[in-house]
This record gives C-alpha cells, sequence and structure tokens, in this order.
C-alpha cells in the first residue's frame, strides 16, 4: 500500500459556536488528562510498589513481581507518560501558541520528552503486561507509532512544516491519549456482560475486557485524529487510487 499525502488545503474559517464548541472539547480533554493522572499515575508515588499490591493498586501486584529493570521502567514510563498527558493537552490552547510561543516551544520540548522516556518505558514493559500476546503487540506497536508521530512531528517543526507539524501532533497526542481512554474503555467492558444480563465474575470478566484494551485503547483515537486533520485542512494521509 503506497501512502501519499495530500496538499495542503486552507483551513475552514471556525465560526463561533465551532469556537465555543471547540474550547468545551479542549477543556473536557484537558480535565479527563489531568483526572486520570491524579486516579492512575500519582498513587504510584505515594507508596511503595510491594505496599500498592497488597492494596491491589492498578497494576502494582503484576509489577511488584518483575525485576527491578521492569519496575523501573514502569516508573520512568508513568513519569514521562504523565508529563506528556497533561502538558500535550496544554499545546492545543491556540493564545498560548499565539501569545507565548515561547512558552509553546519549552512545553513541546518537555512534551516530547516525556513522549520519548514513556515511550521507551512503554516498550520495557510490554512483554510482561497480564494481557500476554495482545498487550506485548498492542502495546507494543502503541509505544512504537507514539515515539515515531513524535519524531516525525519534531522534523516538521525543525523545518518550519507548520502544518505537518500541526497534523503529526494531533496524530501523537491521539496516541497519549490511549492513556485516557484505556481507563474509559476498560470499565465499560468490564461492565458490559452485566448490561447483556450475562453471568459476571470479576476476574474473568477482567481479563476478557482487559484483552480488548491493548488495541482499543488507541486504534479509534488515531481515527478521529485523521478526521480533525482533515477537517482543519491539514495534511493527512490518503489511501492510493487503483487504477484497473
Ligand atoms: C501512549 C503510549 C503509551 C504506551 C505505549 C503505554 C504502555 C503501557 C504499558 C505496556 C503498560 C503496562 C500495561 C500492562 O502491563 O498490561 C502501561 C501501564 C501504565 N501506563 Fe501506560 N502507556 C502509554 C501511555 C500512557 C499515558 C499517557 C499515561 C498517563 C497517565 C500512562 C500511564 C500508565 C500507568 C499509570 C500504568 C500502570 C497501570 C495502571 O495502574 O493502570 N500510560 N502503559
Amino acid at each position: 500500500m503506497t501512502r501519499l499525502i495530500e496538499p495542503v488545503r486552507t483551513a475552514p474559517v471556525a465560526t463561533r459556536s465551532g469556537r465555543l464548541a471547540g474550547r468545551i472539547g479542549w477543556t473536557f480533554v484537558l480535565l479527563a488528562a489531568l483526572a486520570v493522572v491524579a486516579y492512575s499515575a500519582v498513587p504510584y508515588f505515594t507508596a511503595s510498589l510491594h505496599d500498592l499490591a497488597g492494596e491491589e493498586v492498578g497494576l502494582a501486584p503484576t509489577y511488584a513481581e518483575t525485576s527491578v529493570f521492569v519496575q523501573g521502567a514502569l516508573y520512568v514510563h508513568i513519569a514521562g507518560s504523565a508529563t506528556a498527558l497533561v502538558l500535550g493537552a496544554l499545546q492545543f490552547w491556540r493564545g498560548l501558541r499565539t501569545r507565548a510561543p515561547r512558552v509553546h516551544r519549552w512545553i513541546g520540548r518537555i512534551y516530547l520528552t516525556g513522549v520519548a522516556v514513556g515511550g521507551v518505558g512503554g516498550l520495557i514493559i510490554a512483554p510482561s503486561s497480564p494481557a500476554g500476546y495482545v498487550g506485548f503487540f498492542g502495546f507494543g506497536a502503541l509505544g512504537v507509532l507514539w515515539l515515531a508521530s513524535g519524531w516525525r512531528a519534531y522534523r516538521a517543526i525543525r523545518r518550519r512544516d507548520v502544518p505537518s507539524h500541526q497534523a503529526w501532533m494531533i496524530r501523537n497526542y491521539a496516541l497519549t491519549y490511549a492513556g485516557v481512554t484505556l481507563r474509559v474503555w476498560l470499565p465499560l467492558l468490564l461492565l458490559a456482560p452485566l448490561l447483556l444480563g450475562q453471568p459476571w465474575e470479576f476476574d474473568s470478566a477482567f481479563a476478557n475486557a482487559y484483552a480488548a484494551v491493548p488495541f482499543l485503547c488507541w486504534l479509534p483515537n488515531l481515527v478521529v485524529a485523521e478526521w480533525l486533520i482533515r477537517r482543519r485542512g491539514l495534511p493527512s494521509y490518503r489511501l492510493p487510487v487503483t487504477r484497473g
């Protein structure tokens, strides 16, 4: 399959209601990112992994059993990814980009460092996932695409190609947002059998739900990212036209 980049199109002019919807959406994205960092990431820095495992916090019971190297990678992953999740949302605030471009550049550097550190950490811990091969391939692919799209965004801005930079950053942050969407999908999938009136038992419901999230947490995000990119007239992927 060949990949083609569409020529840059003129961005549609935003209406008043469009701008209001954009602001509401952005506020929601930022608040959800802050909530996930507070409830999922911060607890890992409040006690030892061993103690957290005793309290069944997140995936602490799984990682308390792994090597010190993998545990170190888990902490590095959480710190880098949580930093990227919060700072990345700020970067889409137009006021900051136009009124304080230097701040935007500095936040961008810290964001990409968070992506690099969080992505490498994520790749190291992926083979220990309780989801087995699905976790390894799902989180592994997410980690590779996260690093690659961050690199493309950085390269684009270094050559002053702002539309490509924006498009790659939308893709990259959509992948960062897997940290939020995973934690939305998981409870939904966990409770789905109850809503469907099926027999329910926590361990099997969790294993079933957790087998889906390593891919489900990021694939739909990329589709939404591509839609946003097209809507804004930024350079997007196109499937090739095949001539018979
Ligand atoms: C976008 C690329 C990301 C990749 C490749 C990735 C990868 C992973 C992997 C492989 C695990 C272990 C899961 C398992 O063992 O099944 C994990 C856990 C974790 N990740 Fe990420 N992650 C990403 C984004 C994020 C973000 C943005 C956050 C922000 C808060 C985050 C926070 C965490 C936390 C807190 C855990 C521990 C598990 C838990 O208690 O929920 N990750 N990540």
